[in-house]
């Protein structure tokens, strides 16, 4: 892939953080760095900006595309553990972003983990960090036909759960690659004009759970809001209703509370413009969180 992937909501996001250019900001999600660039741009040398990605592949990407500064520290993890990060640091955040999902790169040059559902030959692996032990073929082998269908209902909102379920385990010994998988999920839920690929909630939800993506998200919002100094803003992106659910849920929790304030009454959407030039930036909603 010669492009890198476009920040999704960048100067909303950004404005949102209210940088300040000595202050100390965290980007749980590096991805191709392009918001921890525009982060970098507004800090003085007195600032501080950490970056963190559970994928080495980006951190790579970024180690060699990006010049070094002084100021800025990246870190392979999981964002999950960002309080033991910031300690190592020993400075307390005025900011911290997180732009949730997958970038256009890990979709378009996988590395051979098979995140996209167009990647025909790939392995069912899935995997951000490939420290990680389950692949999304182990998942398919493990769980029985209900656990699986369960699995496709929660974390895909797929309603063809139960018959996908149940025709990949009882094809589950021919079910190796990307291709394998999509072109059954076609034979029992055939494409039509509202559903344009059939195999995307399947994919969504094997890769929510091979990741932990939801339970990492909930802590870490957590995590992060107590981390922030006073007035310090969390910024989330989120791409899918599983998503955002739980960063309303916790934003509108801390309002309520008076232990913060939501920046924005609602969330905030990409412009006609943004989705006319990356379409992929469409399903984005971000909210921010000030706290008192
Ligand atoms: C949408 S991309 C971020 C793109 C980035 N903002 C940019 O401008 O290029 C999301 C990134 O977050 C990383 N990621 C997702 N979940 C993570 C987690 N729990 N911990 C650390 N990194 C994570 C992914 O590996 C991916 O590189």
């Amino acid at each position: 892939m010669d492009k890198i992937h476009v920040p999704v909501l960048l100067n909303e996001s950004i404005d949102s953080l209210n940088i300040k250019p000595d202050g100390f900001y965290v980007d749980c999600t590096l991805g191709d760095g392009g918001h921890s660039q525009a982060i970098l741009k507004q800090l003085s040398s007195k600032g501080l900006l950490l970056s963190i990605d559970q994928d080495s592949f980006a951190i790579e990407f970024v180690k060699d595309f990006y010049k070094a500064q002084p100021n800025w520290i990246i870190k392979q993890s999981n964002f999950r553990y960002i309080d033991k990060l910031v300690a190592e640091i020993g400075r307390t955040p005025d900011g911290i972003l997180m732009d949730l999902g997958l970038s256009s790169r890990q979709l378009e040059e996988s590395h051979n983990r098979g995140f996209s559902y167009q990647e025909d030959n790939e392995p069912l692996d899935m995997r951000m960090d490939t420290n990680l032990g389950v692949t999304a073929k182990d998942i398919l082998v493990v769980l029985n036909n209900k656990q699986l269908a369960k699995l496709f209902l929660e974390y895909g909102e797929e309603r063809y759960c139960a018959l996908i379920a149940k025709t990949i385990k009882e094809n589950i010994d021919h079910i190796n690659t990307v291709g394998d998988l999509t072109r059954l999920i076609y034979k029992v839920v055939p494409a039509n004009n509202t559903i344009k690929n059939p195999s995307r909630r399947v994919f969504q939800a094997l890769r929510i759970v091979v990741n932990d993506e939801l339970d990492s998200l909930t802590e870490t919002l957590d995590r992060s809001f107590k981390l922030l100094s006073k007035n310090g803003r969390l910024s989330v992106i989120s791409f899918h209703s599983l998503e955002d659910r739980i960063v309303k849920t916790y934003f509108n929790d801390k309002a309520g509370s008076g232990e913060g304030e939501l920046l924005f009454k609602s969330s905030i959407a990409p412009t006609d413009t943004e989705i006319e030039q990356n379409s992929r930036s469409a399903s984005a909603k971000l909210r921010c969180l000030i706290k008192n």
